[in-house]
Order: C-alpha cells, then sequence, then structure tokens
C-alpha cells in the first residue's frame, strides 16, 4: 500500500500528546539557488531531484497556535474565513497532527511583504511545525521537523533552519530519507536583492505548473541531469565563498528551470517585459564588471544575488531593491522563540 501523509505522522510521531495552552515561533522564508521542479510523489511532495537554497533571515513567518474553543486562523490579524484557500489548506495540514476533538486559534504574521512576490508557504508551513512541536512538546530533531514541514510545502522543509539549505531528495518510497539539512557555514557578505515588479497573483501556482511540466514539456527530461551538474558546483561555491561560481550557476539553473517551463503546454510564460529588461540590465552591469547574477522562481520577479561590496552600486541601479543579508539576526539553528 502507498504510504500517506498520514502515516508518515504516525511513524515520526507514534505517541500522540495533550496541547500545551499555546506556543509560539518563527522561520524564515528561503530561496533556491539550484532549483526543486517536479516530484516523485505527489502526495508526500518528494522532488525528483536535490535542491539547495539560502534562508532569507528576517523575513519570515510568526505563527502563535493556542488551544481554543473553536477553529480561528487570522493572517496579518485578519479572520481568514473557512472556505478561504488559505484556511483550507492550513487546517488541511493541522488536521494530519491534532486529536479531532481539540480546536485551535491560529494567528499568522508574515514580514515577508504583501505582494513581494516572494512564496509565503514555505515559511508558513515551517512555522506552523516548528509551532506544534512546542505546543505538544514533540521534542523533534531537525530531520523529522524538515519531513513534516514538506508534506505542507515542499519547499518548506528547507526553512526549517536558517542559512544554507540543501533537500536530499531521498529514494525511499515513505520519503523518510527526503529532508533538507543544514550546511553549517555562513557567508555574511552574502547579499538577495528583491525586485518586485508585479504583485498579482501568479495565475499558475508551483505545484500545478510543475505536474504540467513533468506531463508535458520534452525538455524536462534534461532538468535531472541540469541539477547534477549545477548542485554540487553550488554547493561548492558556497563552501568556497565564490560569488562567481555560485551566482553564473544559479543563474542558469533558474534559466534551464524556467526553459522547461515555457516549453509546457499549455505554455507557463511567468516572465513580465519588466522581467526581461531586468534580466537584460543585470547583464549589462555585468559586462561592466559588476558582479552580480539573477535568480527567478515560478512568477516575474527577479532576484539579485551579490556581494556587500556591490550594494551601493546597485541600490543606485536598482532603487526599489530590497537588499537581504540572509545571516543578520539568524543566530540559532531552530529559531524558536
Ligand atoms: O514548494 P513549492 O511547491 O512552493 O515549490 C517551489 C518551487 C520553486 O520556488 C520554483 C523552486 C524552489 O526550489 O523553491
Amino acid at each position: 500500500m502507498k504510504t500517506d501523509p498520514a502515516s508518515v505522522v504516525q511513524r515520526l510521531i507514534p505517541h500522540r500528546t495533550p496541547a500545551q495552552e499555546q506556543a509560539t515561533a518563527y522561520a524564515p522564508s528561503n530561496i533556491a539557488l539550484s532549483k526543486y521542479w517536479g516530484k516523485r510523489d505527489e502526495a508526500l511532495k518528494l522532488p525528483l531531484t536535490g535542491s539547495l537554497s539560502v534562508s532569507l533571515g528576517a523575513l519570515g513567518t510568526h505563527m502563535k497556535i493556542q488551544a481554543a474553543e473553536e477553529d480561528h486562523f487570522a493572517l496579518y490579524g485578519k479572520p481568514q474565513t473557512p472556505d478561504s484557500p488559505a484556511y483550507k489548506r492550513l487546517f488541511a495540514f493541522i488536521d494530519l497532527f491534532r486529536d479531532p476533538m481539540t480546536c485551535l486559534h491560529i494567528e499568522s504574521h508574515n514580514t515577508i511583504p504583501m505582494g513581494a512576490g516572494l512564496a509565503s508557504s514555505a515559511s508558513a508551513f515551517a512555522a506552523a511545525v516548528l509551532a506544534l512541536n512546542e505546543l505538544y512538546g514533540w521534542a523533534l530533531d531537525l530531520q523529522s521537523l524538515s519531513i513534516l514541514a514538506r508534506l505542507g510545502s515542499g519547499s518548506a522543509c528547507r526553512s526549517i533552519a536558517h542559512g544554507f539549505m540543501e533537500w536530499l531528495p531521498g529514494e525511499q518510497e515513505d520519503g523518510l530519507d527526503s529532508f533538507a539539512i543544514p550546511l553549517t557555514l555562513d557567508w555574511p557578505e552574502f547579499r538577495i536583492g528583491i525586485l518586485t515588479l508585479s504583485e498579482t497573483e501568479k495565475a499558475i501556482g508551483s505545484g500545478e505548473g510543475m505536474l504540467r511540466t513533468l506531463q508535458t514539456s520534452t525538455l524536462y527530461k534534461s532538468w535531472p541531469d541540469q541539477v547534477a551538474r549545477d548542485l554540487p558546483r553550488i554547493r561548492e561555491a558556497v563552501q568556497n565563498r565564490d560569488l562567481v561560481q555560485l551566482g553564473e550557476t544559479a543563474e542558469q539553473n533558474a534559466l534551464s528551470m524556467h526553459a522547461t517551463m515555457i516549453s509546457a503546454w499549455p505554455p507557463l510564460l511567468y516572465w513580465q517585459p519588466k522581467s526581461i529588461q531586468v534580466l537584460h540590465k543585470i547583464h549589462a552591469l555585468r559586462s561592466q564588471g559588476l558582479s552580480v547574477y539573477a535568480t527567478m522562481d515560478a512568477g516575474p520577479n527577479v532576484k539579485l544575488l551579490f556581494n556587500r561590496d556591490q550594494q551601493q552600486d546597485l541600490t543606485a541601479h536598482f532603487p526599489a531593491l530590497t537588499i537581504i543579508d540572509p545571516f543578520a539576526g539568524a543566530g540559532d539553528v531552530l529559531n524558536h522563540e
């Protein structure tokens, strides 16, 4: 019989405990440098390849969970109705863990600017798992927490800790060998720049987009080879703090992922004219000697990768750039509050 999310939870948390009064947690968002695109198991969100990301430090999700008389979910202080997609997705996940008689009051605050085109689902599901771990006193290790976060959203398994995280794809059918591990090193000069080019919701979410690419793009067949080449190069670049190797590989990896998306049917063309303008501008700045590289996810916004010494020049060229220092205030591996 195929393993389902409930039996993974049962395996990792065999003894259920009553809920404490309340728990809070924070998890950072993350951006992949070598991307995850395509699943080998839809229900367990098991990836076809590994991926490697960097967390966004202070940009993420704060979540508070309290035992209550009835279920309630507020996002940025605004109550969400039970038929809203955010409510349904969160409680479907929470239901994997709670005794059906317990009601919970959940408050979630993202420090990610609304409409910045940054996925908040990764940090939200990671924060939910960290808060539940406190609420029920499971005392789970990083590996188990990462597996559980993955059941909410694949990339959430990389948001369970700060810094560079590598998601090992695993081979097992139950996915107990598919989790993210921290690359325990920092890179204080490393910066991420976010350029918000469009605030509209993406038309096709990553889950549906991946499936469509897998089913309809012939180019997708080359994607595992691309990752097999890029991921070790990115890991090595991080270890050597080599921005050129990291930037060149990450940019090519992101554009290769987009090539598979564009060749899907119906096509997944996430780029807007402004995205292409920014890519051209980055290429022009590179030819003038600036060390700056681009990465993009399932949306039109472009993220810049560079070192601190380029910050002033880049702000002059991109006045709207939001600059993130992934290692500022990211001391603890498990940033419980
Ligand atoms: O975890 P999901 O379903 O949000 O997928 C994330 C997909 C990308 O952001 C495009 C790539 C990645 O590795 O984060």
